[in-house]
C-alpha cells in the first residue's frame, strides 16, 4: 500500500535585530548638576520595585544600570538618567536591557517624573503586568519604547494623551525570541489607535509589532505626514490597507508582515525615500508596478507568501541598493536574470517557489556578497553551476526541486561558511562521502533527500568530531544501514531517513539523547522494536511507520517522554496490546497505530493525552465497545477506528462528557457496530456544524528549536495524513492541517446500523463526506440533507432506504459523488446539471427509480416538476469556483512543493521553508 509521509523543516534566519534601532536625534547634553530631591527619591523608589535578574534581558550586553544608583550621588549622573541642562529635571530614562524583573505598578513612582521626554524600558521582564494607564500623565513624552518587556493586556487608551510623541514602540520586535513570546501579549483597541493618530500627529515612528489590533487600519493613518517608520507586523490586521500610506512623503520603513488577512496592492510609486518594505505573509496581490524602479533607496523588499504574480518589471534592475530580496512563494514568472543580475549588493536572495525560468543561472556567481540564496523550484536543468564556487560568503543554499543534474561538486566544500545546504528533490547522482561534510564546520542543516545519490560514511574519524550538524535529511538515499557518520554527530536533533532500505537500527542510536525527531519510516526494519528506544527522552517525534516490525509494542512507548508529540508505528506487523500508560500532562498530538495486528481494548489511560488531535487504530483487531470516553478529549479532531472488531451501540454511557468538541473526521467503518445512529451523538459533534476554517484549525504550534549557529531556528512540523475511502476509492488526505483543515467527514459504512437516518445530520453543514453505506438503515433519505451545502460525496448504497430521492439534493452544488444504489428507492431521479453527471451505477439496484441516468423514462406525470437550475450563470459560476477549489488542492496533492506557514516578522527572522512530501 502506498502511504504518504512528509516533513516540514523551517529554518529561520533571524538577523537584523538592529534593523529598527533608532537614534534619538534631539541632543541633551549631559552636565552634572544637583538633581531634584523628589525626582531622586522617585527613581530610588522605582529601583526598589524590581529585582535584578539576568534572564530578564536578552541583550547579551545588557547590565543592571540601576545597581549603581544610590542616594549619595547626583541622580543626574546615574546610569541611564539624563537631566535637563537648565532645570535639572529628569528628562530621559533609558533602562533598556537592565535586567529588571518585577511588576509595573499602577502607583509606580515613575509617574512622578512628569518632565520625562524619553522613556525606554525595553528588554526587561515586567512579569505579565499591564502598562499602567497613568502613562498618559507623562504628557511631555516624545519617545516611548517598551519593546520585549513581557507586559500583557490592553494598551491603555490614555496612551493617546501623549500628543508630543515622536516615537512609540510597543510589543515585540523579534519573534521566536528566547523568551518564547510567539504569541501576542498586548492588544490595542481600534478606538485607541484612532485617538492616537488623531492626537499624536507628530509621530515619526509607530511600531506595534505583535500587538493585536484585529481590525482594519483607519484611513486617517495618512494624516501622520511625519511618519518615517510604520511597523504593524503580526497585528491580526484585516481588510484593505490604505493605499495613501505609501505616499507619505517621509516614509522609510513599512512593515506589515504576518497579517494573513490584510489585503492591498502596490501603488504607482512616486520617487520615495522608502528603504524597507515588508509585506511578507499578507494577502497583498497584483503585479509589481513598473514604477517600483523609482524606489531607488530600497534596500529591503520582503513580499514572500503573498499573492503577487506576473513578470518582474525590467525597471527592477534600477534598485541597485537592494541587499535583501524575498519574493518566495508567489506566482511570479519569467526569466529572473535581467531584473536581478546587476543588483550586486545583495546578501539575501529568495526567489524560490515561484514560476521563474532561467536561461542561465551562472550570473548568480557575480553576487559575491550573497549570504543566503533560495532558488528552490527554479528549473535549472544542469549541474550545480561552477560560478557558485564564487559565493564564498554563502551560509545558506536552498536549491531543492531545481532539476539539478550531475554530481555534487567537490568545490562545495570550499563554501566553508555554509550553515544550511539543501539540494533535496533533484536528479543528482554519484557517490557521496558523508564524512566530507564534516569539513564544513558551521554546517547545521544538510538535506540530500530524494536524489539518486549513493551515500557512504567514508573513513571513520577516530576523534570526536566537532560537527554542528543538527538537522540531517537523507530520505531516499539508497541507504542500507544507518550511516556510522551519524554516530559522530554529537548535536544531531532531527534525523530523517525514510524511504531507504535500512534493515536494522544500531544500538548506538539509543545513546543519541539529543535526538528530537527520528523518522525511519518506509524502510525494511524487522524484528521487535527495541525498548531501548525509550532512552531517547528528548524525542518530540518518532516515526517508525511502514516497516516490518513485529512482536509486541514496547510498553514504555506511550510513556517515555513528556515531550513526545508524534508517535507513528502504523504499517507494521505489531501484535499484542496497545501500550497502556500515558503520563498525565503528556504532549501527544498524534498517535497512529493503524495497519498492525494489535488486539485487546483501547487503553482508558489515553484520556491523559489532553492535547491529542489525531488518533488512528484502523486496520487492527481491537475488540472494544464504542470509545465514547474519547469524547472528553478537548482537541480530538481525527478519530480512525475502521476495520476492527468494535461492537455495540454508538452512544455515550455513564456520566462522562462525550461531546467530541472538535471532532472533524470520524471513521467507524468495517466494524460490528449495531443499534441506531443516535441523534444526540450527532448533535454533539459541534465542530462539524461549521465550515469556518478558523474554528477548525489544527494546532499550529510546532516545535521551534533554536540553533545557535547564525541564530537559525528549525521548526518541525509533521503534517497529518489520513486514509479514508471517498468516492469509492481509498484516498490519502495529506497534510490535513494545511489542505484539508475544513475536511469534515463521517464514515460508518459496513456496520450493522439499523433504524432511520436521523434528520439532525442535516445540521452538520460543514460535512464534506458522508458514507452510511452497507448498513441496514431504513426509512427515507432525510430532506435535511439538502442543507449540507458543502457535501461533496454521499454514499447511502446497500441499505434498505425507501421513498424518493429528495429534490433538495439537487441543491448541493458541490456534490461530486452520489451513490444510492441497492436500496428500495423509487420515483424520479432529480434532473439538473449536477445529477446529469452521475452514472447509472449511482442508482442501480433500486427497482422503482426512473430517469435519464437509468435509461428508464419516468411515466408518472404527477411526479415533482423538474425545477431548472436557478440561473445558468450562477451555475456556471459555482462550477468554476468548484474547479478552482480542487485545482488548489491538487497543486498540493500532486505537485511538488508548496508554501508553508511560519511565524515571525517579515524582516527579522527570515523563514526558509521546506514543505516536502512524497508518495
Ligand atoms: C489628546 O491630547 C490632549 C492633550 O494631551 C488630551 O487632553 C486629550 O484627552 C487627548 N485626546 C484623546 C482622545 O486622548
Ligand atoms: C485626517 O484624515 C481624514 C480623512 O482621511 C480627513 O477627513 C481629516 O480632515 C484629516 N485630519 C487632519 C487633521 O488632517
Ligand atoms: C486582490 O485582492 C483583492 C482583495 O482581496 C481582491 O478584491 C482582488 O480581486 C484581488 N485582485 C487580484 C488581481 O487578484
Ligand atoms: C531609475 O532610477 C532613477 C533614479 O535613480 C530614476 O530617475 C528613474 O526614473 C528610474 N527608472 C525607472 C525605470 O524607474
Ligand atoms: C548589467 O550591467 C552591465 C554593465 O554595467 C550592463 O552592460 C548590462 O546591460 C546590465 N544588465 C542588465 C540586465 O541590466
Ligand atoms: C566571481 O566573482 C568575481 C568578482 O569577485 C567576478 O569578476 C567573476 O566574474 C565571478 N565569476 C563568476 C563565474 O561569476
Ligand atoms: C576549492 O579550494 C581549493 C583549495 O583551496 C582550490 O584549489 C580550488 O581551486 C577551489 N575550487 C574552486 C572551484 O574554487
Amino acid at each position: 500500500m502506498v502511504f504518504v509521509c512528509s516533513l516540514v523543516l523551517l529554518l529561520k534566519f533571524i538577523f537584523l535585530y538592529s534593523l529598527f534601532s533608532f537614534t534619538f536625534t534631539t541632543c541633551f547634553p549631559l552636565i552634572h548638576q544637583k538633581c531634584h530631591d523628589d525626582e531622586s527619591h522617585a527613581l530610588l523608589q522605582f529601583k526598589k520595585g524590581f529585582h535584578i535578574n539576568k534572564s530578564a534581558s536578552l541583550n547579551p550586553f545588557g547590565y543592571p544600570k540601576t545597581a549603581s544608583w544610590n542616594s549619595s550621588t547626583d541622580c543626574c549622573s546615574w546610569d541611564g538618567i539624563t537631566c535637563d541642562e537648565q532645570t535639572n529635571q529628569v528628562i530621559q530614562i533609558d533602562l533598556s536591557s537592565s535586567q529588571l524583573y518585577g511588576t509595573m505598578d499602577a502607583n509606580s513612582s515613575l509617574f512622578r517624573l512628569v518632565h520625562l521626554r524619553k522613556l525606554d524600558l525595553s528588554d526587561n521582564d515586567f512579569k505579565n503586568s499591564q502598562i499602567p494607564s497613568r502613562i498618559g500623565e507623562l504628557s511631555q513624552l516624545e519617545y516611548l519604547k517598551l519593546l520585549d518587556t513581557n507586559v500583557f493586556g490592553e494598551i491603555p487608551p490614555q496612551i493617546s494623551q501623549l500628543s508630543k510623541l515622536l516615537f512609540l514602540q510597543l510589543g515585540v520586535p523579534r519573534i521566536a525570541s528566547s523568551k518564547g513570546m510567539l504569541v501576542s501579549q498586548l492588544n490595542l483597541k481600534l478606538s485607541t489607535l484612532r485617538s492616537l493618530i488623531q492626537n499624536s500627529t507628530k509621530l515619526e515612528t509607530l511600531g506595534l509589532g505583535l500587538v493585536t489590533i484585529a481590525s482594519t487600519l483607519p484611513d486617517t493613518l495618512t494624516n501622520l505626514t511625519s511618519l518615517k517608520r510604520l511597523i504593524f507586523s503580526k497585528c491580526e490586521l484585516h481588510g484593505e490597507f490604505p493605499l495613501g500610506v505609501f505616499h507619505l512623503p517621509n516614509l522609510k520603513v513599512l512593515d506589515l508582515g504576518y497579517n494573513p488577512n490584510l489585503s492591498g496592492r502596490l501603488p504607482e510609486f512616486q520617487s520615495s525615500s522608502l528603504t524597507k518594505l515588508g509585506l511578507g505573509y499578507t494577502s497583498f496581490n497584483g503585479t509589481l508596478p513598473v514604477s517600483i524602479g523609482k524606489l531607488s533607496s530600497l534596500n529591503l523588499l520582503s513580499i514572500r507568501d503573498c499573492n503577487f504574480f506576473g513578470y518582474i518589471p525590467s525597471s527592477f534592475s534600477n534598485l541597485t541598493q537592494l541587499m535583501y530580496i524575498d519574493l518566495r512563494y508567489n506566482k511570479f514568472k519569467g526569466d529572473l536574470s535581467a531584473s536581478i543580475a546587476n543588483i550586486t549588493k545583495l546578501d539575501h536572495l529568495g526567489v524560490g517557489f515561484n514560476e521563474f525560468t532561467v536561461d542561465t543561472i551562472s550570473w548568480i556567481g557575480k553576487l559575491t556578497s550573497l549570504v543566503a540564496l533560495d532558488i528552490s523550484s527554479v528549473n535549472i536543468g544542469s549541474d550545480i553551476p561552477l560560478s557558485f564556487a564564487n559565493l564564498t560568503q554563502l551560509e545558506e543554499l536552498d536549491a531543492g526541486s531545481c532539476n539539478l543534474r550531475g554530481e555534487i561538486p567537490s568545490w562545495i566544500m570550499n563554501l566553508t561558511n555554509l550553515v544550511s545546504f539543501d539540494v533535496a528533490y533533484n536528479f543528482l547522482h554519484g557517490n557521496v562521502e558523508l564524512n566530507k561534510f564534516l569539513k564544513l564546520k558551521r554546517l547545521v542543516f544538510l538535506s540530500l533527500s530524494f536524489n539518486k545519490l549513493l551515500l557512504y560514511s567514508g573513513k571513520s574519524s577516530s576523534r570526536i568530531t566537532d560537527s554542528r550538524i543538527q538537522v540531517l535529511s537523507l530520505d531516499s538515499c539508497n541507504l542500507v544501514e544507518i550511516p556510522t557518520f551519524i554516530r559522530d554527530l554529537s548535536d544531531v536533533e532531527f534525523l530523517s531517513l525514510s524511504e531507504n532500505n535500512i534493515q536494522s537500527l544500531p544500538n548506538w542510536l539509543w545513546k543519541k539523547e539529543s535526538l528530537q525527531d527520528l523518522k525511519v519510516s518506509n524502510n525494511s526494519l524487522t524484528g521487535a522494536i527495541s525498548p531501548s528506544i525509550c532512552n531517547l527522552k528528548s524525542l518530540l517525534g518518532l516515526d517508525l511507520s511502514l516497516n516490518n516490525f513485529s512482536g509486541n509494542v514496547p510498553s514504555c512507548l506511550g510513556n517515555f517522554s513528556q515531550s513526545l508529540e508524534i508517535l507513528k508505528i502504523n504499517g507494521n506487523k505489531l501484535s499484542g496490546l496497545i501500550p497502556q500508560t500515558y503520563m498525565i500532562g503528556n504532549a501527544l498530538h498524534q498517535i497512529d497505530l493503524s495497519n498492525n495486528n494489535l488486539q485487546g481494548q483501547l487503553p482508558r489511560e489515553l484520556i491523559n493525552s489532553r492535547r491529542l488531535e489525531y488518533f488512528d487504530v484502523s486496520h487492527n483487531n481491537i475488540n472494544d465497545s464504542f470509545p465514547f470516553w474519547l469524547g472528553d478529549l478537548p482537541e480530538l479532531k481525527v478519530l480512525g477506528l475502521s476495520n476492527n472488531e468494535f461492537h455495540g451501540d454508538i452512544r455515550c454511557s455513564g456520566n462522562m462528557k462525550c461531546t467530541f468538541p472538535k471532532l472533524h473526521i470520524i471513521d467507524l467503518s468495517h466494524n460490528e457496530f449495531s443499534g441506531s445512529f443516535p441523534p444526540e451523538m450527532i448533535q454533539s459533534w459541534k465542530a462539524m456544524k461549521t465550515s469556518n476554517t478558523s474554528q477548525l484549525q489544527y494546532d499550529q504550534s510546532s516545535q521551534v528549536v533554536e540553533i545557535t549557529n547564525r541564530e537559525a531556528t528549525v521548526t518541525r512540523k509533521d503534517p497529518y495524513s489520513f486514509m479514508m475511502s471517498n468516492k469509492g476509492l481509498v484516498m490519502t488526505y495529506e497534510k490535513l492541517q494545511q489542505f484539508y483543515s475544513n475536511f469534515i467527514a463521517i464514515d460508518i459504512s459496513s456496520n450493522k446500523i439499523s433504524g432511520e437516518i436521523p434528520q439532525v445530520i442535516g445540521d452538520l453543514n460543514g460535512l464534506i463526506l458522508l458514507n452510511l453505506s452497507n448498513n441496514i438503515l431504513n426509512g427515507s433519505i432525510p430532506l435535511s440533507f439538502g442543507k449540507l451545502s458543502n457535501l461533496e460525496a454521499l454514499d447511502l448504497s446497500l441499505n434498505n432506504l425507501s421513498g424518493k430521492i429528495p429534490q433538495q439534493l439537487a441543491q448541493l452544488t458541490f456534490l461530486e459523488f452520489l451513490n444510492v444504489s441497492f436500496n428500495n428507492l423509487s420515483g424520479p431521479v432529480p434532473q439538473n446539471k449536477q445529477f446529469a453527471t452521475f452514472q447509472d451505477n449511482s442508482f442501480e439496484g433500486n427497482h422503482g427509480l426512473c430517469g435519464e441516468q437509468l435509461l428508464k423514462k419516468c411515466i408518472d406525470h404527477r411526479g415533482p416538476s423538474f425545477s431548472p437550475p436557478s440561473s445558468s450563470d450562477d451555475d456556471h459560476e459555482s462550477e468554476s469556483f468548484f474547479e478552482l477549489y480542487w485545482n488548489v488542492i491538487l497543486i498540493g496533492y500532486v505537485g511538488g512543493l508548496v508554501g508553508g506557514v511560519a511565524l515571525g516578522s517579515a524582516f527579522y527572522p527570515d523563514v526558509i521553508g521546506w514543505l516536502k512530501r512524497f508518495f
